[in-house]
C-alpha cells in the first residue's frame, strides 16, 4: 500500500493555496492526507499557536501559501502589516516545519523580490543585485527572507537533518478564486470586473489607466500550482544540480508578455464588450516591462500548459458565478 505523505497547505482559501489542492486532489492525493486551517483557527503570525499546530499533526510536507497580500494602493497604506505580518508568517512555519521534522518544503514569493531596474526577462541571479520598487519594498523584503530563511534552513541543517526547503517566485497570477474587490485588485480581474459592467450597462466605452504599452506576463493559476507540485517532487539531486545553496528560488511564468492594450483587447473579447477602449496617458503607467526568465523552470521540465484566452475563459465564468451577483 502506498503511504501519502501528510501535506500542509497553508493558506487555503487563497487563490494559489486552493489551486495547490485541487493540484493534489487531482494528482490523486487523498484529501484525508492534505492538512489544512482557516486563518481564524490558526493565526500564522502567532507563534506558540503556529508551534503547537505543527507538533499536533506532524505533516510530512508544506506548502507556504499563506500570504499578507495587496495591490500598491494596501502595500503603500499597510507598510508596517505587510513587512510584520509575512516575516511572521513565514518565519513561524519555517521553524516549527523544522522543529517538527518537516523535509520538505515548499515557499511562495513573489517576481517583486527584483530590483526595480533588473534586466529584463528577470533571471534568479538579479536577486540582490539592485534597489526594489519602493511601493512594495516592505513587502519584497518580507519575500526575500521567505527565501533565505529556507535556504539558511537548509544550509545549516540540510545535511544533519535532511532538509530540504524550496522556493518558487510566480510572475502575475490569475484565475478562479483571484479578487475582485473594486478599488483593490489586480489588472486582470480589475478588467474583467469594468468591461463586465460595461457590458450589463451597455456603457459606451471603458477608459482604462495610462497608455496601454507597458508589457506584462501573466500565468494561470492552475499552472502556478502544477508548477509548484511539480518542483515540490523534483528530486533532490536534480534541485541542486540547477540551483546554487544560496541562489535557490526558481522562478514560475509562461515566457512571454503582452501590452496592456492588447491584454485589455483579448479581456473585452472574452467578456464580449463591444465599446470603445481608450487610455488615459496622464494617468502613471508603471515599469515598461516586468517579465520573468522562466528557463531554470524549463530546464527542470515544466512548461506552462495553459494559455491565455482559456484562462480568462476560466476566470470569466468564476466571475460570473462567485462575484457579479454580489456587485
Ligand atoms: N496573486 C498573485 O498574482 C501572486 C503573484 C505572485 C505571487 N503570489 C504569491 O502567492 C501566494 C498566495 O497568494 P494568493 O494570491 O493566493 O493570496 P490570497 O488569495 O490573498 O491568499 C492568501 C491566504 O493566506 C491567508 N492568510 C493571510 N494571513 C494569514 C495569517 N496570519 N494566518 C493564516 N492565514 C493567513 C489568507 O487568509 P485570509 O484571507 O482569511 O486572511 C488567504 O487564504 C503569496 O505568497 C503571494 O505572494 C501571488
Amino acid at each position: 500500500m502506498i503511504m501519502h505523505p501528510k501535506i500542509f497547505v497553508a493558506g487555503h482559501r487563497g487563490m494559489v493555496g486552493s489551486a495547490i489542492v485541487r493540484q493534489l486532489l487531482v494528482q490523486g492525493h487523498p484529501a484525508e492526507r492534505i492538512v489544512t486551517r482557516t486563518h481564524t483557527e490558526l493565526d500564522l503570525t502567532e507563534q506558540a499557536a503556529v508551534r503547537a499546530f505543527f507538533a499536533a499533526e506532524r505533516p510530512d510536507q508544506v506548502y507556504l501559501a499563506a500570504a499578507k497580500v495587496g495591490g500598491i494602493h494596501a502595500n503603500n497604506t499597510y507598510p508596517a502589516e505587510f513587512i510584520y505580518q509575512n516575516l511572521m508568517i513565514e518565519a513561524n512555519i519555517v521553524d516549527a516545519a523544522f522543529r517538527n521534522g518537516v523535509k520538505k518544503l515548499l515557499f511562495l514569493g513573489s517576481s517583486c523580490i527584483y530590483p526595480k531596474l533588473a534586466p529584463q526577462p528577470m533571471r534568479e541571479d538579479a536577486l540582490l543585485t539592485g534597489a526594489l520598487e519602493p511601493t512594495n519594498e516592505p513587502y519584497a523584503i518580507a519575500k526575500i527572507a521567505g527565501i533565505k530563511l529556507c535556504e539558511s534552513y537548509n544550509r545549516q541543517y540540510g545535511q544533519s537533518h535532511g532538509l530540504d526547503y524550496r522556493s518558487v517566485m510566480p510572475t502575475n497570477i490569475y484565475g478562479p478564486g483571484d479578487n475582485y474587490h473594486p478599488q483593490n485588485s489586480h489588472v486582470i480581474p480589475a478588467l474583467i470586473r469594468r468591461f463586465h459592467e460595461a457590458k450589463v450597462s451597455q456603457a459606451p466605452g471603458v477608459t482604462i489607466w495610462g497608455t496601454g504599452t507597458p508589457k506584462r506576463e501573466f500565468l494561470y493559476v492552475d499552472d502556478m500550482a502544477a508548477a509548484s507540485v511539480h518542483v515540490m517532487h523534483l528530486p533532490q539531486a536534480t534541485y541542486l544540480q540547477h540551483t546554487q545553496s544560496m541562489l535557490t528560488h526558481i522562478n514560475v511564468g509562461c515566457g512571454h508578455d503582452l501590452t496592456i492594450k492588447e491584454l485589455a483587447e483579448t479581456i473585452a473579447l472574452v467578456v464580449e464588450y463591444s465599446g470603445e477602449i481608450t487610455f488615459d496617458a496622464s494617468k502613471p503607467d508603471g515599469a515598461p516591462r516586468k517579465l520573468m526568465d522562466s528557463s531554470r523552470l524549463n530546464a527542470l521540465g515544466y512548461q506552462c500548459q495553459v494559455g491565455l484566452v482559456a484562462g480568462l475563459e476560466a476566470a470569466y465564468q468564476d466571475f460570473l458565478i462567485n462575484h457579479a451577483a454580489h456587485t
